[in-house]
């Protein structure tokens, strides 16, 4: 079984996927670390974002490794380092490239094969998966996701400010929904879910019940 679920940043995607794989012990897979991943992999290297014969080399040469939702870069665990507001913006600014698309999705088809998958990205049932057994969109005002960051943010001991991380947030959701490879947008059959005034508790059990319909 493959659960697409995707969805504008901080709409809390990942935190219900997570939920999801644990109850039903299916596997997740966050593909925005993928994207993150790589963008932390140019910013470790100093590789100018416009470089792009010197990114597509880096590309080419790229070792991740994927277990247990934790993620490796060169053997090294990254997981936490690629959650940073500069990983976020230029991950988004890689993700505009269609050679970066095609090997990501490559490694999403790849990890998924024989088993029971939760994928949460932007693609993920317009691109990498348009067969899903299930596809869920969920999304969430602006407003309610900048805050929902912000805490997370703060948590981390950052000092940020609401109207900045809006903004951000802003910024991203326009470039993601309007570049020309995959960009973000509502799969036909997907189910549309909001969360701005639903807990994550909420949700996961919407998309659950939706499972159950599906088996
Ligand atoms: O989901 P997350 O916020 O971690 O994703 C970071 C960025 O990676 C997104 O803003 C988007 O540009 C890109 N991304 C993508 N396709 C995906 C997942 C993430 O383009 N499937």
């Amino acid at each position: 079984m493959i659960i697409a679920v995707d969805g504008p940043a901080g709409s809390g995607k990942s935190t219900v996927s997570k939920m999801i794989a644990d109850e039903l012990g299916i596997t997740y897979l966050d593909t925005g670390a993928m994207y993150r991943l790589f963008a932390y992999k140019l910013m470790k290297e100093n590789i100018d974002f416009s470089d792009r014969e010197k990114e597509l080399k880096l590309l080419e040469d790229l070792n991740i490794d994927m277990k247990d939702n934790r993620f490796y870069l060169d053997n090294e665990d990254v997981t936490d380092k690629i959650r940073t507001r500069e990983t976020s913006s230029n991950a988004s600014k890689i993700s505009v490239v269609k050679e970066v698309r095609e090997k990501m999705v490559e490694l999403q088809r790849e990890f998924s094969k024989s088993k029971d998958v939760i994928l949460d990205g932007r693609d993920i049932g317009t691109v990498v998966f348009p067969n899903a057994d299930l596809k869920v969109y969920l999304n969430a005002d602006p407003e309610i996701r900048a805050e929902r960051r912000c805490k997370e943010l703060r948590n981390k001991g950052e000092n940020v400010e609401y109207e900045e991380i809006l903004r951000e947030i802003t910024k991203r959701d326009y470039n993601d929904m309007h570049r020309k490879e995959s960009p973000l947008k509502i799969a036909e059959d997907a189910v549309i879910l909001d969360s701005t005034s639903l807990s994550a508790e909420e949700i996961k059990d919407k998309i659950k019940k939706l499972v159950e319909e599906k088996t």
